[in-house]
């Protein structure tokens, strides 16, 4: 998979790229993450990119031109599968989606700064508008890694068995069980008996049945 990232801010990406899970994702050639810089596209002698808005509202956009230059070039470089606009008005980001996005070969994410981007942008070349929360961050940047790790941990050989996907939260629809390590006992509090019993039909319905029980208290709205 290549994912492209274009911002106005690669530097705020780069170092997430470059430790653990996603840096072995990259050195294993399973994963390539390329950064391009709004700035290289801007107009003039200041390169610029944002602009106040038509109709006089608060804040500055980001300028149609530089972002279609930008957009409009890695495209003719490959076929893109999806172009995401990481916005606080795209649709929440959900494991579904993760997973749906795993299975493409090239996404190319757009970072958003200041109020937004100009709407021609969306029209000419938005094909899916994501957000990662009801929240609303200084830019799309953040979104972006969040995206990109969600998406990279899924693709096959990234993780290994002890890291599986498969068990995730979400990923069956429902939240993880708890889990538990040595010591058997500690200040007093036990694993639970059935975890010890080495009896791993009974433990695979005690698992399911906490899985259950959490969701249903924490996230009642995934059952649903
Ligand atoms: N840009 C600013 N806030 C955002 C959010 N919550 N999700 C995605 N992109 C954003």
């Amino acid at each position: 998979m290549r994912i492209d990232i274009i911002s106005v801010l690669p530097e705020l990406m780069e170092s997430p790229f470059r430790t653990s899970i996603l840096k072995r994702a990259s050195d294993k050639g399973l994963a390539e993450v390329h950064f391009h810089s709004l700035r290289a596209y801007g107009l003039g002698k200041y390169r610029q990119i944002d602009d106040a808005p038509y109709g006089g509202s608060a804040g500055m956009v980001m300028m149609v031109e530089p972002l279609d230059r930008c957009i409009s070039e890695l495209k003719a470089q490959r076929q893109y599968d999806e172009v995401i606009y990481l916005t606080p008005d795209g649709e929440t980001l959900n494991q579904k989606i993760a997973n749906t996005l795993s299975t493409k070969k090239n996404l190319l994410f757009l970072c958003g700064h200041y109020k937004g981007i100009d709407q021609r942008v969306r029209e000419l070349h938005i094909t899916k508008e994501i957000s990662i929360g009801d929240y609303v961050l200084t830019g799309g940047e953040l979104a972006a890694c969040v995206l990109a790790d969600a998406v990279i941990r899924l693709l096959p050989g990234v993780l290994n068995d002890e890291q599986s996907a498969l068990t995730d939260s979400f990923q069956d629809g429902l939240l993880s069980p708890p889990v538990y390590t040595r010591p058997a006992e500690y200040k007093g509090l036990k694993v639970p008996e059935v975890l010890l019993s080495g009896n791993f039909s009974k433990i695979e319905d005690w698992l399911h049945d906490e899985a259950l029980k959490i969701t249903q208290t924490k996230r009642p709205d995934l059952l649903q």
